[in-house]
């Protein structure tokens, strides 16, 4: 039997009906066996603030940490904001990148997301992945998933339908268990 591996899942957009969160439950669901998936929320994180962290991190920031330093991988949704990731996204991600051994340290990172332009959140993922090679992540460089025109590809709910998608998603999240157990070596 493979190895099971915990994977920590995050969506950057904290819509209910978003199509990253739409895209983040499909991976779950056509996620092969040797993957845990977990979700996990940030939008009620405080910003992040020095003074704040100089008196200890606060109880929800450490508790995002300690379910990142458990976590085999890590795969996110990223929206793209003005071409970049959310400030919601980039404020977990910046608490939970902290010192003293930062969670993130050495950690496989899978990255797919999805927007309403033609762009799928090329520009978006080029800066997540930017950021994870300051933090010693090891992002996934191939296969990619990049989703434009999301209205197009899910329902009123958010849901994915769009079936030749739904196949490249269990490819990626597939490849990334592979890409985890290269780690685990
Ligand atoms: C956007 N959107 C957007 N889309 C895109 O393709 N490139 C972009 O730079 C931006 N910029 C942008 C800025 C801000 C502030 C918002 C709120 C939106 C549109 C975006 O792709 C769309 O709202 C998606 O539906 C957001 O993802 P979720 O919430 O559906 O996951």
């Amino acid at each position: 039997m493979n190895a099971k591996f915990n994977v920590l899942a995050i969506a950057g957009s904290l819509r209910k009906g978003s199509y990253n969160r739409g895209l983040l439950r499909a991976a779950v669901e056509l996620a092969p066996p040797e993957l845990d998936i977990e979700t996990v929320e940030f939008g009620h994180l405080p910003f992040y603030n020095g003074d704040v962290e100089a008196k200890g991190f606060p109880a929800a920031v450490q508790e995002l940490r300690d379910r990142v330093a458990a976590a085999d991988g890590i795969y996110i949704a990223t929206p793209e904001y003005n071409y970049s990731i959310p400030g919601g996204l980039k404020n977990a991600i910046d608490w939970v990148s902290r010192p003293p051994s930062s969670p993130f340290n050495g950690k496989p990172l899978g990255i797919i997301g999805a927007s309403g332009g033609n762009g799928g959140t090329i520009r978006s993922q080029a800066h997540l992945r930017l950021a994870a090679v300051n933090m010693n992540m090891f992002p996934m460089n191939k296969p990619e998933i990049y989703v434009p025109r999301a209205q197009e590809k899910f329902d009123a709910d958010g849901n994915l339908t769009d079936e030749p998608l739904r196949k490249l998603l269990a490819q990626h999240v597939k490849a990334f268990a592979d890409w985890i157990a290269l780690f685990k070596k």
